[in-house]
């Protein structure tokens, strides 16, 4: 409250008071969520800023970072929330404006110079055989190298998603255990074959329905190995149907747990010995600056490592963009108004498996719930959309196809009952969410044109 000082004593009241209506606004705005009494600074706007790894350490105590972020001073939390009220609605750490609307082309900018990213893709791509692309990062403009996609650490093969996903179905919940899964209101649970799973009970049902379809959007688009696998299981403390089973061994935990008897929930397979991610220079944003697209010196003095990291952040920037997921990217851009470091701080639900893959945990904001709250974030997921490009191209592929067919809802819908036995049960998205991704994916294919189409004229 330092600013506290420079008002008057009537300032103070009224800020009090100014203070107390947002915060009431803001945890409507982040409805759905639970909103604990004395923790609010800590948890908003990043609830899922949790303790890195707290998706995905057991028993085991929270690693080191872990332990101080949990630790972060109250003081700090506080102060947070109350410079937060001071910014918003967002203006000096805000990003570029984006068009306001999705679906339209995002406008062009002739004065704004070619990054030396864009300068280095197109002149290396366009004269490079596809073969030889060992030394250039970047083959015809703005897709990735075979040989460095090449690279790029295995996530979950559909083979193992597959047997997992069949075990947790047909698996008994023989624990459940509270405080490792993020909210409140979720828990581990430990599996009759020896696995465990983050269990997410929505507060609002779209959050377990988001998580659901964002998984088998990530598998439309070719990019489902990079999430834990995710399947729906109905609670039923009680037995009875075929799903009773899985839940009669944990009645008691059940009974403290205030989940409705009959809810949907999600079942996200465990991972261990996940370690935090900071956002790579291109996104490492200060308060007050433009998102900058990756510079050509920055990328030539780029290890391997970085650069395979690189290629899983264009398809991760790509699915947040599609499924208007904030809670992730985006919530760390919301943040640079009181945290102009933010960007070099852990991302929120991303996280580095042993094998050095990432794993993009955690997408119940993605879809219904995401395109619920688009007038306040696509100010935030657009900028981030334009920073990229360089693409997979088996992602640009699949965009492509998906805009040319118009059948982005109706894939992702065959996809989600095919693989899902309880898809029923949380229904699907509207026909106006339906359009919205299909205007979404229109507009990223626009968006990956309008990168070649300034690659090839850099080329000339
Ligand atoms: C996780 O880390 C622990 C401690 O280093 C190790 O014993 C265990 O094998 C690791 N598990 C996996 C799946 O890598």
């Amino acid at each position: 409250m330092q600013r506290a000082g420079l008002a008057g004593l009537g300032s103070v009241a009224a800020l009090w008071l100014l203070l107390l209506l947002a915060l009431a606004s803001l945890a409507g705005l982040w409805s759905g969520r639970i909103v604990e009494p004395g923790i609010l600074g800590a948890r908003f706007p990043q609830e899922a800023r949790r303790p890195p790894g707290s998706e995905v350490r057991g028993v085991e105590p929270p690693p080191e970072a872990a332990t101080s972020r949990l630790l972060r001073p109250p003081s700090q939390a506080a102060q947070k929330t109350f410079r937060a009220l001071l910014t918003l609605p967002g203006q000096a750490g805000e990003p570029q404006e984006g068009p306001g609307e999705s679906g339209q082309e995002p406008p062009p900018s002739p004065s704004a110079p070619r990054s030396r990213w864009e300068r280095l893709g197109a002149a290396r791509g366009a004269a490079e055989p596809l073969s030889s692309s060992s030394s250039s990062p970047v083959r015809g403009g703005i897709f990735w190298s075979r040989a460095l996609e090449a690279q790029v650490p295995p996530g979950f093969s559909a083979a193992a998603a597959a047997s997992w996903l069949r075990a947790a179905r047909e698996g008994r919940v023989v624990a459940l255990e509270r405080g490792a899964c993020g909210r409140s209101s979720n828990r581990l649970a430990r599996l009759s074959d020896g696995s465990r799973a983050c269990v997410r009970y929505g507060i609002n049902p779209e959050q377990v329905q988001g998580e659901a379809l964002s998984y088998h959007l990530a598998g439309l688009l070719g990019m489902q190995e990079r999430l834990p696998p995710v399947a729906l299981s109905r609670v039923e403390a009680r037995g009875g149907g075929g799903g009773g089973g899985q839940w009669a061994s944990v009645r008691e935990e059940l009974r403290g747990s205030h989940w409705a008897d009959g809810a949907v929930v999600s079942l996200a397979r465990w991972v261990d010995n996940l370690t935090d991610v900071v956002a790579p220079a291109p996104w490492r944003a200060e308060a007050g600056r433009r998102l900058q697209p990756l510079a050509a010196g920055e990328l030539r003095g780029l290890g391997p490592a970085q650069l395979v990291e690189l290629v899983q952040w264009s398809d991760l920037i790509l699915f947040d963009y599609l499924t208007a997921n904030f809670d992730r990217l985006v919530s760390n851009l919301f943040s640079l108004q009181w945290d102009p470091r933010v960007m070099h701080r852990a991302t929120s639900n991303l996280h580095r498996a042993p094998n050095g893959g990432l794993v993009f945990l955690d997408n119940e904001a993605g879809l219904a719930h995401g395109y619920r709250l688009l007038a306040m974030w696509d100010k935030y997921n657009e900028p981030l959309l334009r920073s990229v490009c360089v693409f997979r191209e088996a992602t640009a592929q699949k965009v492509r196809d998906l805009h040319r067919h118009r059948n982005a809802a109706a894939e992702l819908l065959r996809l989600y009952r095919t693989q899902e036995p309880l898809a029923e049960l949380l229904g699907f998205l509207s026909d106006q969410q339906a359009q919205l991704l299909q205007d979404r994916i229109d507009l990223v294919h626009k968006h990956i044109l309008h990168c070649k189409a300034k690659a090839a004229a850099g080329a000339l």
